[in-house]
């Protein structure tokens, strides 16, 4: 019988190894925990009450979907009590959420993104969970402000996400390569599937949303014609297309068989900087990338070393094959005179 290695099993060999602390190791553990609940959730769609709108916005003034109000407390409230947080902050929560007077608290901060994909929660495509965890840089009698997770994503001590998909899988690194794992239903536990996932350096996929094309700017535009003009073009060979419209699904396709993600600054998001949020998608996908070999760019600059100004801020993100985001990112900086 093949040796089947869970979830804990890892956690405890890298604690082991030096790599994860206790209290990261718990953390990561009720990260799952609530991921298999929502992943409950989610499957049981409709007989769980689960699709359609809240009725409710969020800060961003995005109408929140049933699906986001749940899964957001469902990770709030796991990760509450374990004594290994000193704060949390959510795409779903206009500010930084406390840890209750009554519960003892911990080193770590945790951000989220409870549900990825909004949009196909009622047409049953995949979507996710996205974190990012970085280290509380406050003493612990203090409450952490918006201004403590104000930390570059190199800071980051771990970040991944799960895909509820034809199967739950959750997708993970420490800092020592991206590790992916199958929730194994019947057994209840995450089972270790994808050992070192690698994002290979060459790609012929692209994902964008090609609806916005009227709206990019110069390098995006030349950047794509040049990839639609497959074995004609300058490119000289084809390239095919794919667009989720789930960043975690598109990221997880791409951390499977290579690929090159897009969600660039266009004139739409002019005033927001861009679509995607910094501190809880660009950032934990940028480290798992990258981890995985890949690369993560704004189009002028690594997403990783950007210093955030608020938590919610939205940055461009060009995610994922490595010589293909290098030479997107060298359209926006040397552009063709
Ligand atoms: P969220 O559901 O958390 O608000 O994120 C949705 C994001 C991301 O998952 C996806 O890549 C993108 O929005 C899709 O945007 P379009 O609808 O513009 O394609
Ligand atoms: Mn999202
Ligand atoms: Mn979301």
């Amino acid at each position: 019988m093949p040796k089947r290695i869970s979830l804990t099993h890892f956690l405890i060999d890298e604690q082991r190894a030096g790599r994860v602390s206790a209290d990261l190791r718990l953390l990561i553990e009720v990260v799952a925990r609530s991921v298999k609940t929502i992943s409950v959730t989610v499957s049981k769609g409709a007989l769980a009450g689960a699709l359609g709108e809240a009725g409710t916005e969020n800060v961003q003034g995005e109408a929140q979907k049933k699906l986001d109000v749940i899964a957001n407390e469902i990770l709030l409230q796991a990760n509450e009590w374990g004594g290994h947080l000193a704060a949390m902050a959510s795409e779903e929560v206009e500010t930084v959420h406390q840890i209750p007077f009554d519960y003892p608290k911990g080193g770590y901060l945790l951000l989220f993104d409870p549900l990825d994909g909004s949009s196909n929660i009622d047409v049953n495509v995949t979507i996710g969970t996205i974190f990012s965890v970085l280290r509380n840089p406050q003493t612990k009698d203090k409450d952490p402000t918006e201004a403590d997770f104000l930390q570059p994503g190199r800071d980051q001590v771990a970040a991944g996400y799960a895909t509820y998909g034809p199967s739950t899988q959750l997708v993970l690194t420490v800092g020592g390569g991206v590790h992916g794992f199958t929730l194994d239903r019947e057994m209840g536990s995450f089972i270790y599937t994808h050992p070192f996932m690698t994002v290979p350096a060459e790609t012929c996929e692209y994902s964008i949303n090609a609806s916005n094309a009227r709206f990019w700017e110069a390098p995006v535009q030349r950047y794509i014609a040049e990839l639609q003009q497959g074995k004609d073009g300058p490119r000289g060979s084809d390239f095919n297309m794919r667009w989720i419209a789930s960043m975690v699904a598109d990221v997880h396709r791409v951390l499977t068989r290579g690929g090159i993600f897009m969600y660039p600054f266009d004139e739409k998001c002019r005033e927001k900087g861009g679509k995607l949020r910094l501190m809880y998608e660009a950032n934990p996908m940028a480290m798992l990338i990258e981890q995985a070999g890949g690369a993560a760019t704004t189009g002028r600059g690594r997403i990783l070393d950007i210093i955030p100004e608020r938590l919610h801020q939205r940055v461009p993100v060009i995610l994922g094959s490595r010589t293909e985001v290098e030479r997107v990112t060298s359209y926006h900086l040397d552009p063709p005179s």
